[in-house]
């Protein structure tokens, strides 16, 4: 893996300023750019930080995704200099993907039954590091502060979950429709506002302040990677079991990570209403996870063995980028406030 106190300890040096990498992409997207900003020229002038480059513009392209006020203002249709680079940046981080992310895995033994296969993946999740990542086993439990909490929270402060579900539900099976249909009204807090699950995480920010400039302020690169991936595997068709996998993962791990962090907010006595997100997925993403590997995972593999190892593959970015951030956000943490014991070891 990439040392992550590289990243920590040169960020924004011998870059681009990520604002103005945002702003030349929104020219683009726009076209109303003097000088059109070339793939080319992001190289040129990233050249010691370029992967950090690559994970900001890929977050600002893939914005254009998720936000159809932003889309409706831009001129997209038929923009090829935007789409070029794009796909140029999506192929840089393909080769990131192999190089750091794709560690190797053993291909399921396909004569074995498809109901198998939920174990091997609950084994390959619970042995992963990031499952026991000391960032909230020791950290954001005993020792975060409060703007510590909103710091973190400011780097998964875009909870796009729904849409994700929405977008991956194209083009399956309908039994797999269904599944996520199910999994989606659940988002949609089934049919009541206030129970959206966006809507309810919108109160952590609220109480927190994490304003979108605060989060464009504070966003690290390190945490647009876990984004970007599920980002691309969502919108490319092709990729659907790998998202499949990643959002298996992400269900599956949830309810622990959360109880952890619960617990930091009640040791500093944050009121249980602002905490409402977070406790119902305590519960809620278990139930969730079960139903995704018996309703969707399994049948997938019943029907083609061999599409197992694309889901693992998804499970395994998932659990990779979530160490990356894991382990850079704890970093960076400990670089801002000294707290040198904190500081992950660096092979
Ligand atoms: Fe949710
Ligand atoms: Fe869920």
């Amino acid at each position: 893996m990439i040392p992550f106190n590289y990243y920590a300890n040169n960020f924004n040096k011998g870059t681009m300023d990520s604002l103005l990498i945002r702003n030349k992409i929104d020219e683009l997207a726009s076209g109303i750019g003097q000088d059109d900003f070339s793939y080319n020229e992001l190289v040129k002038l990233n050249e010691e930080n370029f992967f950090l480059a690559i994970q900001v513009s890929l977050s600002q392209c893939y914005k254009y995704e998720f936000n159809s006020e932003l889309a409706e203002k831009a001129n997209l249709f038929g923009n090829k200099k935007f789409y070029k680079f794009r796909a140029k940046v999506e192929q840089n981080f393909q080769v990131f993907i192999k190089e750091k992310l794709l560690t190797e895995i053993k291909a399921w033994d396909i004569t074995k039954p498809a109901w198998e296969y939920v174990d091997y993946l609950e084994q390959l999740i619970s042995n992963h590091p990031s499952y026991n990542h000391k960032f909230f086993t020791e950290f954001l439990n005993k020792l975060a502060t409060e703007e510590d909490l909103r710091f973190y929270l400011a780097q998964e402060s875009v909870p796009r979950f729904d849409d994700l579900l929405a977008l991956i539900q194209i083009g399956v099976p309908i039994q797999m429709k269904m599944e996520l249909a199910k999994n989606y009204w659940d988002e949609m807090g089934n049919g009541n506002f206030n129970n959206v699950h966006a809507t309810m995480f919108s109160k952590l920010n609220h109480y927190f302040n994490i304003t979108p400039e605060y989060t464009l302020e504070k966003v690290l690169p390190f945490s647009l990677v876990s984004d970007n991936l599920s980002a691309m595997l969502a919108i490319y068709r092709e990729h659907y079991a790998s998202a499949i996998g990643f959002l298996a993962v992400t269900e599956y791990c949830v309810p622990r990570r959360f109880k952890f962090f619960i617990e930091g907010c009640r040791r500093l006595g944050i009121k249980e209403d602002v905490l409402s997100y977070h406790i119902l997925h305590t519960t809620i993403d278990g139930e969730h996870a079960n139903s995704w590997f018996r309703e969707i995972v399994v049948p997938m593999i019943e029907k083609n063995p061999y599409i197992a190892n694309k889901i693992t593959e998804g499970a395994i970015l998932k659990l990779n980028s979530s160490q990356y951030f894991f382990d850079g956000i704890i970093e960076k943490l400990s670089y801002t406030h000294n707290k040198s014991s904190l500081a992950v070891e660096v092979v």
